[in-house]
């Protein structure tokens, strides 16, 4: 049978191959199916890929800023020698990388992509630097996978899938640089793209003319005031550590927050008014997301910017009663209500965000 069907096809000299069987159902995956086009299709496309970029312009800055200030002295006394500044200066080659494609894929669709802007950051120290560059990639991470699902173009998800589980070894490196487990969970966590935009702008001081602003709303910033620091005395850069968790269920967390409808950033000029869309209603409970699961706990308000709450237990999953939800770097935020969400429909706990960042759980 098969030598027959062959036979005319080797006489006619074709190179036509007999497609291999494919299961039922599958995109993109059939002979006939349109050729993949790696471009934006919708403005969803268009924004998400642009905070995409506004990230990996802040992370080549970042790398490449942390090895110019500080000295090779310096790197060696918070553990780290020469080769993993050269990691470093590694990663910030990646970041090139990733921006040429996100810029290509931002043009193919038609459409005008951010350029580099000028950033300012408040660590003092080499530790600081790697605590904050581990914060910083961990919502980089997680921004984009939370929204790589919902983009009309499967095929810049695809390539974009190919970028962001780089970055994510890059997040883990940096928690190992800190001193820290490199990744205490068993499921990474996706976030909104309100919510990582929120975490990035604060660093902005200015974007050449003419860049695209984003338009995502962007969420006042909470701050958990009695939050551990990833940096423990004793524990310097290592694969890993064995250190004791620096939170556990149970935790009193005290909170406060901004305002909404404040600007940042205005003195250097990328003015963002923070705000969302509850307009100035009381948050009434934390929302505590983490791994595959948001969890909430009662806020008690101590004013009408403070309160505190306790840090809930729980597992994912009964079957691995140690892979506690809240653990590693994770993300909290205040909401009006206790929105059922689960992975791939967190983002509409956006309409209900007071305010948001990260958690230092571990
Ligand atoms: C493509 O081919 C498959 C089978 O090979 C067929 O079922 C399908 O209808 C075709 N699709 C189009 C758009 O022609
Ligand atoms: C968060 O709270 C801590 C403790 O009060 C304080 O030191 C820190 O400056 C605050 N951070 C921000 C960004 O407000
Ligand atoms: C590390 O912690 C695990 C539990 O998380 C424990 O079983 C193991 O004995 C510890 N190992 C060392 C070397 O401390
Ligand atoms: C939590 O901390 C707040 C602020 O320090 C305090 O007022 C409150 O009593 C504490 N709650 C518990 C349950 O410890
Ligand atoms: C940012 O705000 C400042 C002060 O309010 C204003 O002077 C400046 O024009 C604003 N810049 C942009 C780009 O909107
Ligand atoms: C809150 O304000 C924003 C504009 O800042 C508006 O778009 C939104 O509809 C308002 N939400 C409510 C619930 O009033
Ligand atoms: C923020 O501004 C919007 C639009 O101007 C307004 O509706 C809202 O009440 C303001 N929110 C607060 C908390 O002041
Ligand atoms: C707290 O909020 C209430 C209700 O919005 C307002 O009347 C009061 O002035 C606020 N207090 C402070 C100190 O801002
Ligand atoms: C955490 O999320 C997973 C996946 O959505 C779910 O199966 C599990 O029940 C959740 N765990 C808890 C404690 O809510
Ligand atoms: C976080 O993960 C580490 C490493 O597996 C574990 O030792 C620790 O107990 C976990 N913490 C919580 C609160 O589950
Ligand atoms: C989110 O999805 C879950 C199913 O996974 C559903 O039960 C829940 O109602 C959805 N949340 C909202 C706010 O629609």
């Amino acid at each position: 049978m098969l030598a027959l069907t062959l036979a005319p096809l080797l006489l006619l000299g074709s190179t036509l191959a007999v497609p291999a069987p494919i299961p039922n159902g599958g995109v993109g995956v059939r002979t006939n199916d349109t050729a993949p086009v790696y471009g934006t299709m919708t403005d969803f496309d268009y924004e998400s890929l642009k905070l995409g970029l506004y990230q990996e312009w802040i992370e080549l800055d970042l790398f490449n800023y942390g090895v110019a200030r500080f000295s090779a002295q310096e790197f060696a006394d918070a553990g780290l020698n020469a080769e993993d500044i050269s990691l470093i200066q590694f990663m910030a080659q990646q970041e090139v990388g990733h921006a040429t494609l996100i810029t290509n894929m931002i043009n193919n669709g038609g459409r005008q992509a951010p350029k580099q802007c000028t950033y300012k950051y408040d660590f003092q120290s080499v530790r600081e630097y790697v605590a904050f560059c581990q914060r910083l990639t961990r919502w980089g991470e997680s921004g984009v996978y939370g929204f790589l699902s919902h983009l009309d173009s499967r095929p810049v998800a695809t390539l974009l899938t190919q970028s962001i589980t780089t970055e994510a070894r890059q997040q883990m490196v940096f928690r190992q640089f800190s001193g820290a487990h490199p990744f205490p969970v068993h499921f990474e966590t996706g976030i909104s793209q309100s919510m990582a935009w929120s975490l990035l702008n604060r660093y902005i001081v200015s974007c050449p003319a003419g860049t695209p602003k984003i338009s995502w709303p962007s969420f006042p910033l909470l701050n958990a005031t009695n939050q551990p620091s990833i940096l423990v005395d004793g524990y310097k850069a290592a694969i890993t550590h064995n250190r004791t968790s620096l939170t556990q269920a149970g935790r009193n967390v005290t909170f406060s927050w901004e305002a909404a409808n404040k600007t940042i950033s205005a003195d250097g000029g990328y003015n963002t008014t923070v705000g969302g869309q509850v307009n100035g209603t009381q948050p009434k409970f934390v929302a505590w997301i983490n791994q595959l699961n948001v969890t909430y706990t009662p806020l008690t308000l101590t004013s009408n910017y403070t309160g505190y709450a306790t840090q809930p237990g729980g597992v994912v999953f009964d079957s691995t009663p140690t892979n506690g939800i809240i653990n590693g770097t994770s993300f909290v935020g205040l909401s009006v209500k206790d929105l059922y969400v689960t992975p791939y429909n967190l983002s509409l706990l956006n309409d209900y965000l007071v305010a948001f960042n990260t958690y230092q759980s571990n």
